[in-house]
């Protein structure tokens, strides 16, 4: 049941993820390594402008708190699917995803849809795995 509803909210999700098309044609361009490093930065760029750091440590453990978990090692924790589930459409998560009720129960305040897409969420998963070390 759990897993229907993240596939369910995926699919919805890249469904109408278009936009990134053109960006992913010119990436392809472009050497595998200057790739992984563009994208990083890219995620990092994106975990400012987006509005990720007024809420989230990257670089320090779930432990220390701002207004949610720090997020050094989640990419080990989660599953990418989860993680870009959770990015892109916080609202769905926290409603239908026990994980994410739990988290909410844990913090109390719920995280905000700050209109990210697939692309971007995966840059910013490419960030945080980066600074996790894996
Ligand atoms: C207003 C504060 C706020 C903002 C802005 C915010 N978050 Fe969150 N985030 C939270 C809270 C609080 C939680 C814990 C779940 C809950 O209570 O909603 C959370 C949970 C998460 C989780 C799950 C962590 C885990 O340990 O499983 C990830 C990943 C995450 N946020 C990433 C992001 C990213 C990336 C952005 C920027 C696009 C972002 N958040 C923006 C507050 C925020």
């Amino acid at each position: 049941m759990k897993k229907l509803t993240l596939t369910l909210i995926l699919t919805s999700l890249i469904a109408c993820g278009g936009q990134g098309k053109q960006e992913e044609k010119k990436t392809e361009e472009k050497s595998t390594q200057t790739e992984v490093v563009d994208i990083v930065q890219k995620g990092e760029k994106l975990f400012q402008t987006k509005g990720c750091a007024g809420c989230h440590y990257p670089d320090k453990e779930k432990n220390h708190k701002l207004v949610g978990p720090g997020l050094k090692g989640v990419t080990k924790e989660r599953t990418e699917e989860w993680l870009i589930a959770m990015i892109v459409n916080p609202d769905s998560m926290l409603k239908h995803d026990e994980e994410a009720k739990k988290q909410l129960k844990e913090y109390g305040t719920p995280m905000p849809n700050q209109n990210v897409s697939v692309e971007e969420a995966k840059a910013i998963i490419a960030y945080l795995r980066k600074i996790s070390g894996g």
